[in-house]
């Protein structure tokens, strides 16, 4: 039977948004790997990555920047789902019975839970001031135009950023790979219906009305 006939499936994401999403992964490892390289030289042999010291300096800028308009094509259409509601305060004080998997103690959650969309808010806002910065300091279109302590600000806030940015991936892979058939969600877009009743209970309800949750 077709994956798409299966009466136990529901799509959480579409072929697009998965496409999207493993583009921003893979982006952002080369990012990541060649940023860092540049950031210090104990750091330097992950300039691998992208062919060398030279091909990362040239390349680091146009990969971040590509990485930020993929995922603002991604992101975009998910704030609504994402925005904080009088329950995801509950669900973050019961983080303790999250972390025991006792689902059935927490609130019932919609298409995201309180962690992903404080996730998802830092994410939007590292992105934000990774591309900002990261134009600031540019040398070879933009640096040049601005005033020195312009530059090295945006320096400072440009590391900052991608030092919370990867924090909060590994955060986010950590939590995929910890709740059981997450990455079946971003690999084949599809969940059970016993994962997102145990999950994302509000979302299921939403679904399994007959307009389909639109
Ligand atoms: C190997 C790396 C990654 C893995 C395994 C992974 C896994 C996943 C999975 C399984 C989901 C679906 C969660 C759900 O439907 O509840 C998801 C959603 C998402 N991912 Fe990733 N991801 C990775 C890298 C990234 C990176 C690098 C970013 C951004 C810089 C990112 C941003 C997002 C966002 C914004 C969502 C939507 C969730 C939300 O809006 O709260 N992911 N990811």
């Amino acid at each position: 039977m077709a994956e798409h006939d299966r009466p136990d499936l529901i799509e959480r994401h579409g072929r697009q948004e998965r496409l999207q999403h493993w583009v921003v992964a893979l982006l952002f490892l080369l990012a990541a790997a060649s940023g860092m390289a540049l950031f210090h030289p104990a750091l330097f042999w992950l300039a691998a990555v992208l062919g060398g010291g030279t091909w990362s300096v040239i390349l680091h800028p146009f990969v971040g920047l590509a990485m930020a308009l993929v995922f603002a094509r991604f992101a975009a259409p998910q704030w609504g789902d994402n925005r904080l509601l009088p329950n995801d305060r509950v669900w973050l004080e019961r983080l303790r019975e999250v972390i025991e998997g006792r689902d059935e103690h927490l609130p019932e959650v919609g298409k995201y839970n309180a962690g992903q969309k404080v996730l998802y808010f830092v994410m939007v806002a590292c992105v934000a001031v990774l591309a900002l910065t990261g134009l600031a300091i540019w040398r070879r279109y933009f640096a040049g135009g601005l005033p020195v302590g312009v530059v090295r600000a945006a320096a400072l806030l440009h590391a900052l950023a991608a030092f919370v940015l990867v924090l909060g991936a590994v955060v986010h892979v950590a939590a995929a790979l910890w709740v059981k058939g997450a990455v079946g969600a971003m690999t084949r877009g599809t969940v059970t219906i016993g994962w997102a009743w145990k999950h994302h209970r509000a979302w299921f309800r939403q679904m399994i009305r007959p307009t389909g949750g639109r």
